[in-house]
């Protein structure tokens, strides 16, 4: 079994008893145990027993060549990542635009107690139409390694106003020509605060592009994305068998563009870091939190990451927050838009102050707790 050239074995001192330290070097290249480059990127993880399994999009080297699925990798260490293949696969004769020149992005993967299915979640775009599709795809599959079979592909609570949402403001936009419609006005602003895009995509369905999924400890799952032409993120509640919504959504920070969301847990307080939508170019990360997940929503007046490169996250964009050894490590993707493959991980554990606020500095080399 090669080892990954990111993790290296520590030699500092410990009894034989002791297990070393494994240590991830951040943003060098993993490598799976068959000696090839991890290809796992804006994913997000799922532990069965004592193996977690990491999904992600597959990324070909050149923008111009299609994306092959989701794929899957596992580990019992977080250090050894056994390639499982494309678990949701891309094909010529799939269904509802899974096909070829689609957009595949930040697949999360969630196990349904009740019917015993792991449910998988992405951002699918169709082929040919860059990122205006902006729809959820959903999948399912009897194990975890796949393979998942599509379920649906649409976007989100067609029909459905958010229940945060005035009754007041109900249709306010109906008749809005959004042809000549000038962005970025005060005007403008005000309309998208008071659900410009909500009354536009009220029919046919809310926009949804960047994702997470969160289980909460009821058992409850929850989809967050960023909708409304990714200027504002709507948090819904999912079926018992997490296979689509219930309709009952609530929307937080209209016009605050937030994107990449990730989210914990911790003292019944929920914090959720997300990016600014900046493309593939990193940004200033955000930090808010609630004590009901479909409840107020405060901003942090900063970023969690301190230090030197903190205000472009280190030059990562979060994708999900993992627990590791009982401690939430912020895992991030270094993009590369030349070569997407080639993008790389960052995992950074996070720390909280006496005030219970998590902080997240830099580490170059990320020690896995066990
Ligand atoms: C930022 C998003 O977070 C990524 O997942 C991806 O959609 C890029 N934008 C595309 O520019």
């Amino acid at each position: 079994m090669a080892l990954g050239a990111a993790v290296a074995l520590s030699s500092c001192a410990g009894t034989s008893e002791q297990a070393a330290p494994l240590v991830i070097a951040n943003g060098e290249q993993i490598i799976d145990t068959e000696g090839n480059p991890v290809n796992c990127h804006g994913g997000g993880f799922l532990t069965v027993g004592d193996t977690t399994y990491w999904y992600g999009e597959q990324r070909p080297s050149r923008m111009s060549s299609p994306q092959l699925g989701v794929s899957c990798y596992s580990t019992t260490d977080f250090k050894n990542w056994t390639n499982r293949g494309i678990v949701l696969p891309v094909s010529e004769d799939a269904a509802e635009g899974l096909t070829p020149g689609c957009i595949v992005e930040r697949p999360k993967v969630i196990y349904n107690d009740k019917t015993g299915k792991y449910v998988l979640w992405f951002h699918h775009e169709l082929p040919g139409r860059g990122y205006e599709a902006a729809h959820c795809g959903v999948a399912v599959s009897d194990t975890p390694t796949g393979p998942f079979t599509l379920l649906h592909s649409t976007r989100a609570n067609a029909g459905q106003y958010p229940i945060n949402f005035p009754d007041s403001l109900h249709g306010k936009h109906a008749g809005v020509d959004f042809d000549n419609l000038e962005w970025w006005t005060p005007e403008w602003q005000q309309m998208v605060d008071e659900g410009l895009f909500v009354d536009r995509d009220l029919e046919g369905g809310q926009m949804s592009r960047d994702m997470t999924l969160y289980v909460d400890e009821d058992g409850k799952a929850y989809h967050i994305y960023s909708s409304e032409e990714n200027l504002t993120l709507q948090i819904a509640e999912l079926t018992d068998d997490y296979t689509a919504h219930t309709g009952k959504y609530i929307r937080i920070f209209p016009g605050g563009h937030n994107e990449a969301p990730t989210i914990f847990k911790r003292d019944g307080e929920y914090w959720m870091i997300t990016s600014g939508c900046t493309g593939w170019a990193p940004n200033k990360a955000r930090m808010m939190h609630a004590s009901d997940i479909m409840g107020e929503w405060t901003m942090m007046e900063d970023t969690p990451f301190t230090g030197e490169g903190a205000d472009t996250t280190f030059g990562g964009q979060g994708t999900y927050i993992v627990e590791i050894g009982g401690q939430p490590v912020f895992v991030a993707d270094i993009w590369k838009p030349e070569n997407l493959k080639d993008s790389r991980t960052l995992w950074l554990p996070i720390e909280f102050g006496e005030d219970g606020v998590p902080t997240i500095p830099y580490v170059a080399n990320y020690e896995i707790k066990r």
